[in-house]
């Protein structure tokens, strides 16, 4: 059976990219399991601190267990660990990968923590992706000028020193639902600039999601009010997937908009609906579908497994 790494090194030979999925319950990963069974593609199920502590440790670990077994073409991770301990005990729990995020911290504390992180998880072969640069927090509505970007120069030394096996870099994406209030851009000069310094070194991409129209104005029409969310151009995410080394994205916020916007619609069309599957049913049907396309058209990951 091949293990993450391999399809890191596939993505990077091929050109197409790890959808690393976010969860939080067992609808979201269902949703997201039968997206990659129908296309055959490989992809990550990420947990964040706040997903492991809503679903519990062993809730969140026994669901991926399910799951791999099912379809053993999906790699368990740690969305942001943000201290040596929550990466240890994702480690211990049998995760493929963790993310330790030191990106907020100064730059030698940052490479300090990351190479202990990475001392750690590489005695049991798990890989662990750091962050160099500021991706913008959740609902800032930031412009990409207020971003710190990734320093190229910064990052080569980074991932010399920490040994970290990806990196997530700063080129104009941000977390959440409001991705910008000007021109809907990323900074393709700054990732050319990464890739020269580190040669086929696997990137990775926080902040992706799209915020497809048709999701927010579902949620809009339905009692929901997200009129100024606006996401990362599909295009651009297929540039860096086809012509540069980004191999894995990380989307969270457009499966959220999917699950919402079933959930709004069916209950304010039923008003006297309380069975939690109608609604919950459409929803995860909904983020098969946002999964599948992206998929298809965005990582290029179909018929990859
Ligand atoms: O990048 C952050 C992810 O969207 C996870 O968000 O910490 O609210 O679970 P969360
Ligand atoms: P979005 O908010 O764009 O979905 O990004 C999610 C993410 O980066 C998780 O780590
Ligand atoms: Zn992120």
């Amino acid at each position: 059976m091949f293990n993450l790494k391999y399809y890191i090194d596939k993505a990077l030979k091929e050109h197409f990219a790890l959808g690393a999925m976010n969860f939080n319950n067992m609808e979201t990963l269902q949703g997201i399991m039968q997206a990659c069974v129908n296309t055959k593609s490989p992809a990550i199920i990420s947990v964040s601190e706040g997903a492991l502590s809503y679903m519990g440790e062993d809730f969140a670990v026994g669901l991926a267990k399910i799951c791999k077994e099912k379809y053993p073409y999906l790699f368990l991770h740690l969305d942001h660990g943000k201290s040596f301990e929550v990466c240890k005990k994702a480690v211990d729990l049998g995760f493929d990968s963790v993310m330790i995020d030191g990106s907020s911290l100064p730059y030698e504390e940052n490479i300090a923590l990351t190479k202990k992180v990475c001392e750690y998880a590489h005695k049991f072969d798990i890989l662990v992706e750091g962050e160099l640069g500021q991706i913008k927090g959740i609902e800032d509505n930031v412009s990409s000028v207020n971003q710190h970007y990734t320093d190229p120069y910064k990052a080569k030394e980074f991932v010399e020193r920490t040994g970290v096996d990806t990196l997530a870099i700063a080129i104009g994406t941000s977390h959440g639902a409001y991705k910008y209030s000007g021109e809907q851009t990323l900074r393709f000069d700054i990732l050319e600039e990464i890739e020269k310094l580190l040669p086929n070194f696997p990137l990775v991409l926080h902040g992706a999601s799209t915020v497809d129209e048709s999701l927010v104005s579902t949620i809009n029409t339905y009692g929901g009010d997200i009129s100024r969310a606006v996401g990362i151009p599909k295009e651009l995410l297929q540039k860096a997937v086809r012509e540069h080394n980004v191999i894995k994205i990380n989307t969270d916020t457009d499966i959220r908009l999917a699950m919402t916007s079933q959930v709004r619609q069916v209950l304010m069309q039923n008003p006297k609906e309380f069975d939690p599957r109608k609604y919950l049913k459409p929803g995860r049907e909904k983020i098969t579908e946002i999964i599948t396309d992206k998929i298809n058209n965005i990582f290029f990951s179909n018929n990859k497994i």
